[in-house]
């Protein structure tokens, strides 16, 4: 054979090699988007999630942390269902049989094929009064880039709070919901979702028919309530932790609240004689950025705010503005007066603590990412006249916040996380304390308000006409102006 021949040989076999490997690769599968939810019970129960690119079984290996030797020799297994979504395999396991205050080593994936994704670890509920936990808004990146930058400000989180219990994501993932959006996010967000349990919150651009009608995501990305609050947009559950009883809602859910859903968040919240009662969820009912006024946000605020109040509920935490905004105590849609406060310094800064106080605060965390909106100059009422903090976390960083529940004191605390230094700076605290004999205020649902409640298609259409109302008014001044 001559060396002409030889070469070009050499040339065909390399690179039938490359491809061959390409092919090899493209053709390995991978356990990916690895998440671990709370479910019901802080203390036992853990939903885990993730996808593969091919069928196949959903096992789930747990051992105590204790005893883990690095083999899962001596693990429990799972098994859960796996179900296709968007030309890929979600696998979900459901474990309701943890101990309390426990940590686990886990590992997801397919025992038959010996397919693992890696090594986690989990810490469930002590069942004590004492515990914090972390709330980041509207990551909503649509770039690996934007992805990691939004990142910074969970990894300064943690190293604030490493001992947060869980984390707590106030919904817009992502922005425009492709298969890539999901993985960067789950990439860039694995050092956390690894490692800490995840408390998701469906976001009007996680999938929702007013975003592109891509819908059925939410519920395909993480393992929560499989009861019926799953609906097409979201999903709506609630758990204890500690001496915390938190609910999460889906404002995706029949533009923005139904009816259905509000009825369990009656009945959910009623049930409990939790100290703290707290909502997660994603449009904010306050804000000044360019949603302030907008009708979902006006629908949302008259139908929630009442239930809010009677609810006792202590504090709400939203997204969706993307500026940061915390109240003072609001009750009946105004600001509470006469409330009594005492001061302390908290981490060097003078905090107000409200003592019994009524009402409740409304906390608006700017976001996590790089979208961020300027101040609204039609921002007044009624945001700025229950604002305590209000301004626009523009050129300035990601923010995230703490909340730390010792007993009868809560304590929130919000940073900002610089985007060139990565300096965190404390630049919000607030408190609440409950003393001895109040600390578990009963709901007083009267039967007239539930009456109110319950007269769904009237309240429903005011809403619709007040919405639309609004629509017209917004084109009026944008013709007129
Ligand atoms: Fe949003």
């Amino acid at each position: 054979m001559n060396s002409r021949i030889k070469k070009v040989l050499a040339v065909v076999l390399s690179v039938m090699m490359l491809f061959g490997s390409f092919a090899m690769g493209a053709s390995a599968d991978e356990v990916k988007r690895i998440s671990c939810t709370m479910v019901e019970d802080g203390s036992s129960g853990r939903g885990f999630s993730w996808y593969t690119y091919e069928d196949g079984a959903s096992d789930l290996q747990i051992v105590k942390t204790e005893e883990f030797d690095g083999t899962f020799k001596n693990a429990k297994l799972y098994e859960g269902s796996t179900a296709k979504f968007r030309q890929q395999y979600v696998h979900k396991v459901y474990v309701n049989d943890l101990e309390a205050g426990t940590s686990y080593t886990y590992r997801v994936g397919d025992a038959e094929k010996d397919l693992w994704g890696e090594t986690c670890s989990v810490i469930t509920d002590d069942g004590d009064d004492s515990f914090s936990f972390i709330t980041i808004a509207d990551v909503q990146a649509s770039s690996d880039e934007n992805f990691a930058q939004a990142s910074l400000t969970l990894k300064g989180a943690l190293e604030v709070a490493p001992e947060a219990e869980f984390i707590a994501t106030l919904g817009d993932y992502v922005n425009d919901n492709t298969n890539d959006e999901w993985d960067w996010y789950f990439k860039n967000f694995a050092f956390a979702n690894n490692y800490y349990t995840h408390v998701p919150v469906a976001g009007n651009h996680d999938g929702n028919i007013t975003n592109k009608f891509n819908t059925n995501c939410f519920k395909n990305m993480f393992a929560l309530d499989e009861s019926d609050n799953q609906s097409l947009e979201g999903v709506y559950y609630s758990f204890d932790y500690g001496n915390a009883h938190i609910a999460v809602l889906n404002t995706n859910d029949i533009y923005p609240m139904s009816q259905a859903q509000r009825n369990w968040l009656i009945n959910d919240m009623k049930q409990s004689d939790a100290t703290w009662k707290i909502i997660l969820m994603h449009r904010a009912l306050y804000s000044a950025g360019k949603h302030f006024n907008k009708p979902d946000t006006i629908m949302m605020r008259n139908i929630l705010l009442p239930l809010f109040d009677e609810l006792n509920i202590d504090m709400v935490y939203a997204g969706h503005d993307h500026m940061y905004l915390r109240t003072t105590q609001v009750y009946g849609d105004a600001a509470v007066e006469g409330t009594t406060y005492i001061e302390e310094i908290i981490d060097g800064k003078t905090t107000k603590i409200a003592v019994d106080p009524e009402g409740t605060v409304y906390v608006l965390p700017a976001t996590a990412g790089t979208k961020r909106y300027n101040l609204n100059d039609d921002a007044t009422n009624p945001a700025l006249d229950v604002a305590d903090k209000a301004f626009s976390t523009s050129d300035w960083g990601g923010c995230f916040c703490v909340t730390e529940i010792e007993g009868g004191k809560l304590v929130y605390k919000a940073y900002l996380v610089d985007d060139e230094t990565q300096k965190i700076e404390l630049i919000d605290t607030y408190a609440i304390m409950k003393t001895e004999g109040n600390t578990s205020e009963e709901s007083n649902l009267d039967e007239s308000f539930m009456a109110s409640v319950m007269n769904y298609p009237a309240n429903l259409f005011k809403a619709i006409m007040e919405m639309l109302v609004s629509y017209f008014k917004m084109l009026f001044d944008l013709i007129a102006g």
